[in-house]
C-alpha cells in the first residue's frame, strides 16, 4: 500500500514520522520472504495515537513490525503499511539493577550491555534474533530463560484505546510464548530488573548457550526460528524429525536438516510455498500423533 504524495505523507514530518517508500519485507525479515509496501518509522512515541487516527481517517490499514525475526509475510503488493519504531540513542540505560530498554533495541546487544554492567539473567536469550519489544510481546525464551520474568514495567501503546500506558510487571501475564497483551498492543519500552552477577560468570553462561545453539540450530540460514510452539510435554522438532521430514520441501521452503522445527528459505521461497510446507507438516503430525501444532511464527497473511 502506498501513501505517496497523499495528505497522509504531508502530515508525517510534524509527527516525527519518516516514510520509506516501496520497502521489501523480504529484506526486513529473517525468513527473507514478503512483499512490498511503504514503511513509516516513528521517532516519537507520543505521536502514535495521532498517526493511527490519520491512517484510519484515510482508510490505510497498518501493522507493527518489530525486528522481523519471527515473521512470515505474504507475497506481492501488501494491503497495509508497516509501522516501525525508530531507534533512540542510547536505547539501553542501566541504573543499579534496572535496565531501561527501548522496544526497538536489539535483544542480543541488550544482553551483552547488561552483562558488561554485571547484570545477568538474560544469558539464555543470547542468539535469539530480534528486538526487545518483539521478544517481550511473545515472551521469547531459550535455555530456561524467559524475558517476561524480568519485566518490572512496560510502556506500551494500546491501539484499541488509542493511548500510551505503563503497566507494572504484575499486571501482565507471561506464559510460554504467550502474553496477556492484546494482539494490536505495541511495545514501546521496558524496565528489566536483573540479578547482579560477575561479568566473567555471565560470559561463561553466554558461551555455553551459544555453543548449544550452534550445535542444534541452522544459524547461518534464513529462518524464523521455530515455526511451531512445543505442545505441552512434547517437542515439535522431535516429532517432525521422527516422521523423517527433515529436508521436506515445497519449492525453496524446506524443513531444516539440522533442526526439524526450523523451516528455512533455501533460496527464493515464496510465502505461499512456506505456508504450504507448514500446512503439510502440521497435517502429517496431526495424523500420526493426534496433536495439532500451533504456529509460533507470526503470519501476516492479509
Ligand atoms: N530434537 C530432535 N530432532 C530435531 C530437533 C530436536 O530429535 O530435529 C529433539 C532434541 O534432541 C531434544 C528435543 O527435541 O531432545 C528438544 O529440542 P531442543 O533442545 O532443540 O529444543 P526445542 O524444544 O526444539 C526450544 C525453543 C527454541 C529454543 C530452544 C532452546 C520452542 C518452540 N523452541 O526448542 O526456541 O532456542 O528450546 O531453549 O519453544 C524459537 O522460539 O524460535 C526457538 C528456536
Amino acid at each position: 500500500m502506498r501513501i505517496e504524495e497523499s495528505e497522509v505523507e504531508r502530515a508525517l514530518p510534524k509527527l516525527e514520522v519518516e516514510a520509506r517508500r516501496g520497502v521489501s519485507l523480504a529484506e526486513l525479515t529473517y525468513l527473507g520472504i514478503g512483499g512490498t509496501t511503504d514503511l513509516l518509522r516513528i521517532n516519537r512515541h507520543e505521536s502514535i495515537p495521532e498517526l493511527q487516527n490519520l491512517l484510519d481517517e484515510h482508510g490505510i490499514a497498518h501493522k507493527f513490525l518489530g525486528g522481523g525475526s519471527n515473521l512470515l509475510v505474504m507475497d506481492g503488493e501488501l494491503p497495509f503499511v508497516v509501522l516501525q519504531l525508530g531507534q533512540p540513542n542510547p536505547d539501553v540505560i542501566i541504573e543499579g539493577n534496572i535496565a531501561s530498554v527501548d522496544a526497538a533495541a536489539d535483544l542480543g546487544r541488550t544482553v551483552t550491555m547488561c552483562a558488561k554492567s554485571n547484570l545477568g539473567g538474560l544469558e539464555g536469550l543470547i542468539g535469539v534474533p530480534g528486538t526487545v519489544g518483539g521478544a517481550l510481546r511473545m515472551n521469547a525464551g531459550a535455555y530456561g530463560t524467559q524475558i517476561g520474568s524480568y519485566a518490572r514495567e512496560v510502556k506500551l501503546y494500546r491501539a484499541a484505546e488509542r493511548k500510551l500506558e505503563t503497566l507494572r510487571g504484575e499486571q501482565i501475564s507471561f506464559e510460554y510464548r504467550h502474553t496477556s497483551f492484546a494482539p494490536d498492543d505495541m511495545m514501546l519500552a521496558v524496565k528489566l530488573e536483573l540479578p547482579s552477577k560477575p561479568y566473567q560468570e555471565i560470559l561463561q553462561g553466554i558461551r555455553i548457550c551459544n555453543e548449544k545453539r550452534r550445535a542444534s540450530q541452522p544459524l547461518g540460514q534464513k529462518s524464523a526460528g521455530c515455526i511451531f510452539k512445543n505442545p505441552p510435554g512434547a517437542s515439535a522438532g522431535r516429532m517432525i524429525d521422527e516422521l523423517g521430514l527433515k529436508g521436506l520441501s515445497v519449492g525453496d521452503a524446506r524443513v531444516s536438516d539440522r533442526h526439524a522445527n526450523f523451516f528455512v528459505n533455501a533460496g527464493r521461497a515464496s510465502a505461499a510455498e512456506m505456508l504450504a510446507l507448514v500446512a503439510d507438516v502440521r497435517n502429517r503430525v496431526e495424523k500420526v500423533y493426534g496433536v495439532t501444532l500451533e504456529n509460533e511464527v507470526v503470519v501476516w497473511n492479509a
